[in-house]
């Protein structure tokens, strides 16, 4: 049986993820929207594009749930992206009753659907979908560290003169300037990158990762990323409908893990067709730890705002 997958909100981001899943040809798509005749414009657009691409599968723009009927995997991206001189926090209030009402409709539909959150402030975004939606928590995941790890072995990738697709890195924690990208365990084919840069170098690197979300808001001054977003959510997308078990950077429960409990965050993970399969632990160093707590105390203040 195809499988399917339905994309909520069909701005930027959403619009972007329609766009990868038929590329990756990952089953037939729903992309769904409050705003009449927005999904069902660019869904038409995409559906079109079948002849030139050889996609084979259905392409569907709707304003209503019931197409979204035993989704595989439903991807929330629906709700307001930042703008110059926002953080991620201040779309909260907002964001909280978007991701509510759709994470409480696409469940009645797809009651064994595995969520991927990627409305921002996405640590908070997660627990709220988490709260409201019922799923157990391996079914909930949010999209940000996938996105971040991209961008931190880019800037690595640049400053090494290697291809971007042989530098392994991994940002855990919090989606938001208190993230972590792990600068020991960053290496290219193998070889650790402390050895290959300086540590004036990297710490520049790190900087720019965790700030690369605004450096973006800044030029577009309208809204915030969406290509790599978009395809960061089908990448986690892709994992889950193949079984492929791929380790990505993902937002997972935690239940004891790194000694962090009830709180959604940041950790690799083996995605498959439950989704998270297993969080992968390892030790971390002290200042490591410390990193992560810090992540832990905004998390913990960003559940607090939702009021769930
Ligand atoms: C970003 O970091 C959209 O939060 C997202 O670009």
């Amino acid at each position: 049986m195809e499988k399917k997958i339905t994309i909520i909100g069909a701005g930027n981001v959403g619009a972007t993820a329609a766009h990868w899943a038929l590329v990756r040809r990952l089953g037939d798509v729903v992309l769904l929207d409050v705003m009449e005749g927005i999904p069902q414009g660019k869904a038409l657009d995409l559906w079109q594009s079948g002849p030139l691409d050889g996609y084979p599968g259905k392409m569907l723009g709707s304003n209503d749930y019931a197409d979204s009927k035993d989704s595989d995997v439903v991807i929330i991206s629906a709700g307001l992206a930042r703008k110059p001189g926002m953080s991620r926090d201040d779309l909260l209030a907002k964001n909280v009753a978007i991701v509510k009402s759709c994470a409480e409709e696409a469940v009645k539909y797809s009651p064994d659907c595995v969520m991927i959150v990627v409305t921002n402030p996405i640590d908070a975004m997660v627990h709220t979908a988490f709260k409201v939606s019922g799923l157990p928590k391996e079914r909930i995941i949010g999209m940000a560290g996938v996105l971040d790890s991209a961008r931190y072995r880019t800037f690595l990738a640049e400053a090494l003169g290697v291809a971007a697709r042989d530098v392994n890195a991994l940002v855990m924690g919090i989606h938001g300037d208190n993230m972590l990208p792990l600068v020991r365990l960053a290496n290219v084919s193998g070889v650790p990158v402390t050895d290959l840069l300086s540590a004036e170098e990297l710490e520049q690197i790190v900087h720019r990762t965790q700030t690369g979300g605004i450096e973006i808001v800044n030029h577009l001054k309208t809204g915030s990323a969406f290509y790599t977003p978009g395809l960061a959510a089908i990448e986690m997308a892709e994992a889950v409908l193949t079984d492929s078990r791929r380790v990505m950077a993902c937002a997972a429960y935690l239940e004891g893990e790194y000694g962090i409990s009830g709180y959604f965050l940041g950790v690799p993970v083996v995605l498959g067709k439950n989704g998270v399969e297993k969080v992968l632990q390892f030790e971390l160093t002290e200042d490591e730890k410390s990193a992560l707590q810090d992540s832990v105390d905004s998390v913990s203040k960003q559940m607090a705002a939702t009021g769930l």
